[in-house]
């Protein structure tokens, strides 16, 4: 680490408010509004903190509609001092000790809140479940799609509740969900933590323009996300810029079926899609399809497509 870089860093931690916001925020990414709660301080003052230690370099923050999550720096350059910083401050401490069961307080609640979510929401899912193959074969399935790949990170597309995060977590160096429902990804955020999966994180994005760097990704999930939407092959396009040359994507979904109440009380754009269709759309954003795989169920069959990154090129 550059001496200046250092020094900046260790100014901007050089406050005890400052500290114990470190020291929260490598447990669990908070809002502005939990960390209010847990600190007991005006929010002017905690937003002004955090700026510092945003602008440090030690905290990140990331915007989700009108709410913005904190958490340690992953990348910049001054990760290590802000992990190494709230992994020195003793959890005797009696401040930290207090805001630790504040934040204990925080998590509570959100579990609650979610699933209160997911109680309202289960019937509907539970429902659609029953028409295929039991979500296990499908997992499994997928599992096997990924097969021998070591995947560094993992991006996956229109999230939900995060299951596909749990599915590969302890296969992966990092995993990153994005979704546009606020509602699908606090549910997240709880599962996430309940079970303590520290390399899986959810961020509130549209799949058509993701926040994420071309040639990121080692693989990309899409599951059970396309029938929704009004574009999947854009979608696709934009799978296939975040992929790493050799990368895979593996989209999830229905194979052509005659369920138009999926439609009207489900909000389904699209009955399915063929082999071609789903292939096509790989092809045209410069992948390499492989064969799909299907999972046939009664009444609907669900089909799983991979298709790969050119090695060597950017896509
Ligand atoms: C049926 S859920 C599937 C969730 C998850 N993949 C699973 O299988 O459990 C479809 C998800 O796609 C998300 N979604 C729809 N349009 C999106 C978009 N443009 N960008 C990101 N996510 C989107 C919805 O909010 C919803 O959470």
């Amino acid at each position: 680490m550059q001496t200046e870089t250092l020094l900046s860093g260790l100014k901007a931690a050089g406050e005890a408010t400052r500290l114990r916001l470190l020291a929260l925020c490598a447990q669990s990414e908070l809002t502005v509004t939990e960390l209010v709660h847990i600190l007991g301080q005006s929010q002017p003052r905690v937003s002004r903190h955090l700026k510092l230690l945003c602008d440090a370099g030690l905290l990140d923050r990331f915007p989700e509609g009108t709410w913005a999550f904190y958490r340690l720096a992953e990348r910049g350059g001054c990760e290590e001092l802000s992990r190494a910083l709230a992994e020195l401050i003793s959890p005797d401490d009696p401040a930290l000790a207090r805001d630790l069961a504040r934040l204990d307080e925080v998590k509570r609640a959100r579990q609650e809140r979610a699933a209160e979510y997911f109680r309202a929401n289960a019937g509907q899912w539970n429902q659609i479940r029953s028409l295929y193959v039991p979500e296990t074969d499908v997992e499994a399935a997928l599992l096997r799609v990924f097969a021998g790949r070591t995947i560094g990170e993992l991006v996956d597309i229109g999230t939900g509740t995060g299951r596909m995060l749990e599915l590969f977590a302890d296969r992966i160096g990092r995993g990153v969900g994005v979704d546009t429902s606020r509602e699908m990804l606090a549910v997240a955020r709880a599962r996430l933590q309940d079970k303590n999966l520290g390399n899986a994180q959810v961020r509130h994005a549209d799949m058509y323009n993701l926040p994420l760097a071309s040639a990121s990704a080692d693989a990309v999930t899409v599951h059970q996300v396309l029938h929704f939407v009004a574009e999947p092959a854009g979608a696709i396009r934009e799978a296939a810029r975040i992929l790493a040359p050799g990368g895979r994507l593996a989209v999830v979904d229905f194979a052509p079926h005659t369920l138009e109440a999926l439609r009207d009380e489900h909000a389904h754009r699209r009955l399915g899609f063929t082999h071609e269709e789903v292939a096509g759309w790989c092809r045209d954003a410069g992948l390499i399809p492989a064969a799909p795989v299907d999972l046939a169920g009664e009444p609907l069959t669900v089909t799983i497509w991979a298709a790969d990154a050119p090695k060597g090129t950017v896509q």
